[in-house]
Parts: structure tokens; C-alpha cells; sequence
């Protein structure tokens, strides 16, 4: 299939694996692309504790991306890491570019020099807003950006702070740029990306599909839990910096409580055990002591599968 985005990131599938944060590896990437999509190392992907420093997550972040060239000769992205304070681009982007990375995904930030970096060596730019919009999606466009990821309310992970759905903000975002749009957001069978294509998207980016893949690092009793529950089963509450959604796990009572209380975001991220809620409860399997997050299009997940065989079905079409 000859498309913009195939051609852009000289793919075969118009179908990126989203950066799952630890809940992504070597072996899960380059399963991806070497099935015709394009895999994406999230941060500290493949890790088996969390980093120290954010130097040792550098160069823990280099061994992984090395393993990954070992398993594919296919074209596969990283997710470029910058801190809150942006002092940490450079070193994460010239690790990327030394390692040969050929496409990045940049989350949030619209600063130019990190645009002309990547564009000055030809490195394919995956721009996705936490909260999509008409004026970031164009600012990305303008600074080089060569794709836009258009996330709906409907996805797992860190919920955009604007309740739109994926079927609102596809269409959006497609008729505000010029370069192609990839649909995110609850994207987890052959139905939801004939929809996304229908909307004017020109690819799709599926996240919790990828979580019940047989090479994701997850705990098995995250991947079983995923395939056993649907829509329903998720409890959304307000954190830091927006919301969250959870399957039912030892912690979901008590954040179902203080939600309704209407208590501060502050205090909820607390309750939910901060950044380590989905290292716990996701990687380890620890459910008293995290969240389990998912998208809501997890209905229609009904089984454990390679990931080639998650892509050959999503991309049956092709
Ligand atoms: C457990 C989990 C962790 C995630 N971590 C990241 C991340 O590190 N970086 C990122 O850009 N997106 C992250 N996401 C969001 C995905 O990139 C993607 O937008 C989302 O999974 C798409 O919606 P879906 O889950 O309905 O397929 C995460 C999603 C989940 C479910």
C-alpha cells in the first residue's frame, strides 16, 4: 500500500505501535516493524527498574534501541525525552541521531531548534499533543513536523485535558494541516481503522491493543485482565495533569471515593501512587499499589497475540 505515511516513514502499513512508556521493549518494536509497521520505544522501554538518573535512563535508552537493531533492518521510532525543564533534548537527541534512529515521536513541544535538529539529518518528526489542537497541530506543521498524531478522549494512558473524541478530533486536525493525520485513541480492531481512514486519517496509532501483545513486557495478569473486561469495567478519575482511566485493581475503590469528593488533582496523583502507579501495577503486576490504564476500545480485545498477528489483522485491508 502506497500512502503518505508509508512513504514518509518508508513503512509498508500505515500503523505505528504508541510508545507505551516501560510497556514497550526491543523484542515488541521490532516485532511491529518487522511485520510491516512501525514500533516506537517508549521511555525506559525494556527496562527492568526504573533509572536513577536520567543519564543512566540515556544510556539505558541506547542498549535498547541497539537491541532493536539487532532484531529488524526496518525503520522503527523513539520517543524523544526532554524533562520538564527542557535542559535534556540535546543529549537525547543526539543519542537518537548516533544510534541511527530514522523517525522520532516528539510529545508536546513545539521549540524550533529541536525541529531543525531532527530535520537538518532527515529524521522523520512524529508530533503528538496531550491534548491535540488547531493551533499546536499547525505550529507542528509549521516548525517541520512531518506527521500529526490526533489522540481522542478515548485513550489509554494520560487522557488529553479536553473531553474530545476520537471521532471529533480526527477530522479536526485533518482539515486544519496539510501533512498527513494518524488517528489515536481506542483503535484496537479492523472497525476502528476503517473509521479512522473514513475521518481522513492516513494511519492509525493503536496503544492498549499492543499491552496484550505476547512480547509486551506487562505482568500476564495485566494482559488476561485486558482481554476479560470491556468499556464498562473502566473507572475515570481526575489527576495530574488531567485523568486517568483504570481497570478495577486494589486502588480503584479508594480513587473512585476521593473523585467524587471532588478532591485535587494534586491529592488524587498522590493516591494513585504518582509516576510509579503503572511501573507497579502494570509491570510487576502489583494491582494494591498502581493503576491498571487502558483506552476504551479494549471491548473488542479478545485475545493474547504475537504482535505480527495484531498487525496482519489491522492491516488486512492493505
Ligand atoms: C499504559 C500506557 C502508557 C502510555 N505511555 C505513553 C508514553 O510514554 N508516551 C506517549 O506518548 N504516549 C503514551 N501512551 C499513550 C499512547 O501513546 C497512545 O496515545 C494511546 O495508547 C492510544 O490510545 P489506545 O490506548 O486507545 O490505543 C500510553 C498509553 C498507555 C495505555
Amino acid at each position: 500500500m502506497n500512502s503518505r505515511v508509508t512513504k514518509i516513514l518508508n513503512i509498508r502499513y500505515p500503523l505505528i505501535q504508541a510508545p507505551l512508556y516501560f510497556l514497550t521493549n526491543a523484542e515488541l518494536v521490532a516485532a511491529v516493524s518487522n511485520a510491516g509497521g512501525l514500533g516506537t520505544l517508549g521511555p525506559h522501554a525494556g527496562q527492568k527498574s526504573l533509572p536513577g538518573s536520567r543519564y543512566v535512563a540515556l544510556d539505558r535508552m541506547r542498549e535498547e534501541i541497539r537491541k532493536v537493531k539487532k532484531l529488524t533492518n526496518n525503520p522503527f521510532a523513539a520517543t524523544l525525552i526532554n524533562g520538564p525543564d527542557m535542559s535534556f533534548w540535546q543529549p537525547t537527541a543526539e543519542m537518537l541521531a548516533e544510534e541511527g534512529v530514522e523517525v522520532v515521536l516528539i510529545n508536546e513541544v513545539l521549540t524550533p531548534e529541536i525541529y531543525d535538529f531532527f530535520k537538518s539529518r532527515s529524521i522523520k518528526i512524529l508530533y503528538r499533543a496531550l491534548t491535540p489542537s488547531i493551533a499546536n497541530s499547525k505550529e507542528a506543521e509549521r516548525l517541520g513536523a512531518d506527521i500529526i498524531i490526533a489522540t481522542g478522549f478515548d485513550e489509554g494512558g494520560t487522557v488529553p485535558s479536553r473531553v474530545i473524541g476520537t471521532f471529533s478530533i480526527v477530522p479536526m486536525i485533518v482539515d486544519s494541516v496539510s501533512i498527513p493525520v494518524i488517528a489515536a485513541g481506542g483503535i484496537s480492531d479492523i472497525r476502528g481503522v476503517r473509521a479512522a481512514l473514513a475521518l481522513g486519517a492516513e494511519g492509525v496509532f493503536a496503544g492498549s491493543l499492543f499491552l496484550t501483545a505476547v512480547e509486551n513486557p506487562a505482568a500476564d495478569k495485566v494482559k488476561r485482565l485486558i482481554v476479560d473486561s470491556t468499556a464498562e469495567d473502566l473507572l475515570l478519575f481526575r489527576t495530574l495533569p488531567a485523568y486517568y482511566r483504570t481497570l478495577p485493581t486494589g486502588l480503584s475503590p479508594k480513587l473512585a471515593e476521593l473523585d467524587s469528593q471532588d478532591t485535587d488533582r494534586e491529592t488524587m496523583f498522590k493516591a494513585m501512587n504518582g509516576y510509579h502507579s503503572l511501573w507497579q501495577a502494570m509491570r510487576l503486576g502489583n494491582f494494591d499499589q498502581g493503576v491498571v490504564s487502558t483506552g476504551t476500545g479494549i471491548s473488542v480485545i479478545k485475545s493474547i497475540r504475537p504482535a505480527a498477528e495484531i498487525v496482519a489483522d489491522l492491516m488486512q485491508d492493505f
